[in-house]
């Protein structure tokens, strides 16, 4: 798979062409879900969902039936397990001309959890409609592009440092991290938000989530933190793409942070 093409050409899909998805991509996608897996080794049941029969809505979509979600038990750095599997997934689905909306809250959320069979200590995080883009996309659909800005992405030199928060990284100083930090920099995220910064200090990337309000629930669970994962999933594939041998791994540097600023996980190139 050429993930490279796939991560610049992904966008939002919220209206589709109402063909229903070929039962040879749904199995392609479901059985490549099934075998994704996550740096945090956490296993997630996968789900394809037909909203017609099982009562599920999704007001922004339009145009197709076929929902992907995925639950999992929770646990420490359940959203960046999720984020980073159900992105894999994603980028599947986009090799093969199925189009993908992540949503986390745009939905009714109690008729999917049903759908899942949840059980009380697990979690639904996101799910997705899959099926073909529509030639134009509904004015809905613009509007809500518009409201989060979705074609924008804040600039590298904004995202990323070298060392500390105090030194701002172009993309031309970055070297061979260049390509993958770019592909980190046109994530999807909720509401558009790009809440990762990475600071690069030597062989090793450190990620960052930088928390807005209003994402994190009391009861711990932050949304961001799947962005989080989808930033993970990005930079390792686009790295491996470059030819680099990106390592996971859990090495909190102990930098001096910004406000609202966190730890997440770094790669040792
Ligand atoms: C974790 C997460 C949750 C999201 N939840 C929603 C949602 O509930 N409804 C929706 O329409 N879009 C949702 N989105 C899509 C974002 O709005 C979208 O990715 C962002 O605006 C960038 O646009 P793009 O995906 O077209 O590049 C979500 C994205 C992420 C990563």
């Amino acid at each position: 798979m050429d993930y490279l093409s796939c991560m610049k050409q992904r966008r939002s899909v919220r209206t589709f062409n109402g063909e229903a998805l070929r039962e040879q991509d749904a199995q392609a996608i479901l059985s490549f879900a099934e075998k994704v897996e996550n740096p945090y080794d956490l296993p997630i049941e996968w789900k394809l969902l037909d909203a017609k029969k099982q009562n599920l809505s999704a007001p922004v979509i339009a145009g197709t039936d076929t929902y992907i979600a995925g639950k999992m038990r929770r646990a420490a750095h359940a959203e960046e397990a999720f984020g980073y599997a159900f992105e894999k997934v994603v980028l599947f689905a986009e090799s093969r001309g199925v189009g993908t909306t992540w949503i986390a809250g745009t939905m009714n959320r109690a008729a999917f959890e049903q759908a899942m069979a949840l059980e009380h200590d697990e979690v639904m995080p996101c799910v997705s409609p899959l099926g073909y883009p529509a030639a134009r996309m509904s004015l809905r659909e613009t509007v809500m592009r518009k409201g989060v800005k979705a074609d924008t992405r804040l600039p590298f030199s904004d995202l990323f440092f070298r060392g500390s928060f105090e030194t701002p990284l172009t993309p031309e100083a970055a070297g061979r991290l260049q390509t993958p930090l770019e592909m980190v920099r046109l994530a999807p995220s909720a509401v558009n938000k790009q809440p990762w910064r990475a600071v690069v200090d030597g062989d090793t990337v450190h990620f960052f989530e930088k928390r807005s309000k209003g994402y994190r629930k009391d009861d711990g669970w932050d949304l961001q933190k799947v962005d989080l994962g989808i930033a993970l999933c990005h930079f390792e594939l686009a790295a491996q793409s470059c030819g680099l041998q990106p390592v996971f791994t859990l090495c909190d540097p102990a930098i001096a942070l910004p406000e609202n600023t966190f730890y997440i996980a770094s790669y040792r190139i």
